[in-house]
């Protein structure tokens, strides 16, 4: 009933001056033909610099602009900002002018909307008001989470900066396998799904007496189900106060689904910003975008910063070395060209570059991932590149196939993105897509994650949190009932839930893990393989998540071979090589000189060594004893325990397919058995880019499936028990030799 909707006193909701961020206005749909030639009228006109780094170039056209706000920011270059401190910059952000009625509305209200454009100090500042208004006193702490990992680091380095201590003190963060916070914490910021954890351990989140749930428009599958587990603690926990930020306006629906919550809006602040189109489809977008970043970094003035959205780190990285490349010729007849990238794995201590000031005489271009997008904010930026893309991963319930593809963005992405030109100064925002394509191919809104991942994950922890009614669980939008028996369905064939749907003593161990249900059931298999030293190696490996060997365009020879020094012989697959790679290296005293004689990523690395002390860590919690074993076979079953699902045989005519769906699959061309192909596999992702590829694949034998997983697997589907490889004689048809 919208009539006892609580509303806020007008003293702290400004509402009519927010007008920025609203979205792009559509004047008509007569396009204007006034082609953006970059300064340059003719083509023939320019210098030569300009025709030797570019022999192409693209055409703009200029359709619609983001309004600005009526109170214009004031325009900070970045000069200026490097000698403002940091009370003054802290004072000089949109925030800061309401932070009495903040701390008021959150005295009165226990939970509070917050809604603010990004930049505006949501993230930075709103705790740190909390702490100043006491509501860390008693030994309380106050948490703030975020979607992103990367996020979650940076700010908490900012927030110490801010406050002049040391990361780690009164000011930490926790993402997985790295927990950066010591008793002395008192803000604490931490990714969604550490959250999800924490209430394992502390179901009523007594420790804290404020969570602000961050980023909330981004509707991460976390940040989801965070929301129906704060909604429920506190109703019995009338002193946990609860924020919900969020960086778009249509905050209703959180509104609504916390009990008419009142919202508390902070005024935006926002130079317009003009948006081009291209004028044609761009076949090629990372050469479309390096071209413009070009084009703009030769004909636009400076200052002004460039920020290009990407899909992931391969996609950066290649278009950062085509510019390093493109400008290396010219550099001393264009000025400086400052190439930053900004990915979730990236190093933190390179993370930190993107937000030092551009030095005078120089341009910054960022190439980030999505990233940019909201939860991280870089002053300076005045001109934007936006592809149109972004990487999402999606669940096919019928097929049971987990991908990661690259899809359009929506409507809201695309206009948050071009937003990020006017923070400090009017904005320039080139999409390369036409303006038919925003108009008539992006959706409006992007798809909730809970509503296209698999959420077996997240059910194992609801079940482990004692909920056991999931299809009720108070869901802000609740996910598709087929994606949740499938996540029942796969727990149960994991040995996680017993028939009833209960959580067993195995699913609650597995719990115990920050993994995926596949790779917690493969590390307690590994107690009956005897092989969890192994395995743990094998998880830390493969959960960093970045990319182990580097391959330098100069060195591809040598660094292949090094690659290959790892493969094992016989090749049984890449979990196998990915072992062989870190008990190499453990040899050498974990030393860089190796990795770099190697063509190893010494940081990679580092990092898997880390998570696996924490694996090691979380054995003892589960009472498993470390036992170490040099069969590979033994190895290779309990990764088949837990991968069991993603079993894939060569067919007659020489094609993977999954065992359960018929599906094809490609093994990936870095993988080592890619030449062997062995009869059965297991693998431990598919990726879908050119084809249906699996990533890190192992071969095995058929029997194991029924060994490791006789309640899924028949005996008949598996009905080539011979297990031959498949042989690369010719004349001979497969089919004859085979028997099939
Ligand atoms: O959360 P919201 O988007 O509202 O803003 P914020 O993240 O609190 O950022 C406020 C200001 O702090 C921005 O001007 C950022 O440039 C700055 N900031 C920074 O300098 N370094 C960071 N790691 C994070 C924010
Ligand atoms: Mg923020």
């Amino acid at each position: 009933d919208p009539s006892k909707r609580k509303t806020v006193p007008d003293a702290y909701v400004e509402e009519e001056r927010i007008k920025g961020g609203d979205g792009a206005r559509w004047e008509n749909d007569q396009l204007s033909e006034a082609i953006f030639h970059f300064g340059a009228k003719d083509r023939h006109d320019r210098n030569d610099d300009f025709a030797l780094l570019l022999d192409e170039e693209i055409d703009f056209v200029q359709a619609t602009a983001l309004a600005g706000t009526e109170e214009k920011p004031v325009e900070v270059t970045a000069a200026e900002r490097k000698k403002m401190s940091i009370e003054e910059t802290r004072k000089s952000l949109p925030v800061y002018k309401f932070r009495k009625e903040f701390i008021e509305a959150v005295r009165e209200h226990q939970v509070l909307i917050i809604v603010g454009e990004t930049g505006s100090g949501k993230t930075t500042q709103l705790p740190q008001y909390l702490y100043e208004a006491g509501f860390a006193d008693g030994g309380k702490r106050i948490g703030c989470t975020q979607p992103r990992r990367v996020a979650a680091m940076s700010v908490a380095a900012r927030v110490a900066d801010e406050m002049g201590t040391k990361l780690g003190g009164q000011v930490g963060y926790s993402i997985r396998f790295e927990d950066c916070t010591s008793d002395r914490t008192v803000l604490k910021y931490m990714t969604d799904g550490m959250l999800l954890r924490e209430f394992l351990n502390e179901p009523d989140l007594a420790s804290y007496s404020v969570m602000m749930i961050d980023e909330a428009h981004e509707r991460t599958l976390h940040t989801d189900v965070l929301f129906g587990l704060v909604k429920d603690i506190a109703r019995f926990r009338k002193d946990l106060k609860l924020l919900i930020s969020s960086a778009t306006l249509d905050a209703d629906k959180f509104s609504k689904f916390f009990d008419d919550a009142p919202t508390f809006k902070i005024p935006g602040r926002r130079f317009p910003v003009d948006i081009f189109y291209t004028k044609a489809p761009e076949a090629d977008y990372l050469d479309a975008a390096v071209v413009s970043v070009l084009q703009i970094h030769l004909t636009q003035p400076l200052p002004g910063d460039i920020l290009v959205f990407l899909t992931g780190q391969e996609e950066i990285e290649t278009v950062q070395e085509a510019l390093i490349e493109k400008t290396k010729a010219l550099a001393t007849k264009i000025k400086e060209l400052i190439i930053l990238p900004v990915y979730a794995n990236l190093p933190s201590d390179m993370q930190s570059k993107i937000f030092d000031p551009t030095p005078p005489n120089a341009r910054k271009v960022v190439l980030a991932t999505n990233i940019a997008e909201t939860s991280v904010t870089i002053d300076g930026i005045n001109y934007v590149i936006d592809p149109g893309f972004c990487k999402q991963n999606s669940f096919d319930a019928r097929s049971g196939v987990e991908h990661l593809h690259v899809v359009t963005i929506s409507k809201a992405a695309a206009d948050q993105r071009a937003g990020r030109a006017g923070r400090t100064g009017p904005g320039k925002c080139f999409r390369l897509y036409t303006a038919w394509a925003y108009k008539h191919e992006l959706e409006d809104q992007p798809i909730p994650e809970i509503q296209r991942v698999n959420l077996g994950n997240v059910v194992l922890l609801l079940k482990s949190l004692g909920i056991h009614d999931i299809v009720h669980f108070d869901f802000l939008d609740p996910p598709p009932q087929e994606t949740l028996v499938i996540a029942l369905e796969q727990l149960y064939a994991l040995g996680a839930l017993n028939h009833k749907g209960e959580l067993t003593k195995l699913g609650r161990r597995m719990a115990e893990f920050p993994c995926d249900p596949q790779m917690s059931k493969m590390i307690l298999a590994s107690e009956k393989y005897q092989c969890s030293e192994e395995i743990i190696t094998i998880c830390a490996m493969m959960a960093c998540n970045a990319a182990v060997f580097y391959r330098p365009k100069a060195m591809v020879i040598h660094a292949d071979a090094a690659r290959k020094s790892f493969w094992g012989a016989p090749i049984v697959g890449d979990h196998m090589a990915l072992l062989n790679v870190y008990n190499k290296w453990k040899e050498t005293n974990y030393s860089q000189q190796w990795c770099l004689e190697n063509y190893i990523q010494h940081r990679t690395m580092k990092r898997a060594r880390d998570i696996r002390d924490q694996l090691e860590g979380l054995l003892e919690r589960v009472e498993i004893e470390p036992k170490s074993s040099t069969d590979s076979t033994t190895v290779r079953k309990a990764i088949t325990a837990g991968y069991f699902f993603n079993c894939s045989k060569l067919d007659s005519a020489g094609h993977y397919k999954t065992v359960k769906n018929k599906h094809t699959v490609h093994i990936h061309p870095n993988s080592c058995l890619l030449e062997e192909m062995p009869r059965w596999l297991v693998y431990y992702e598919l990726v879908f880019t050119s084809k249906e590829y699996m990533r890190e694949v192992c071969e095995i034998e058929s029997k194991w499936l029924l060994e490791v997983a006789p309640h899924y697997y028949k005996g008949q589907e598996l009905e080539d028990p011979t297990n031959k490889k498949m042989p690369k004689q010719k004349g001979k048809s497969a089919r004859e030799l085979t028997g099939e």
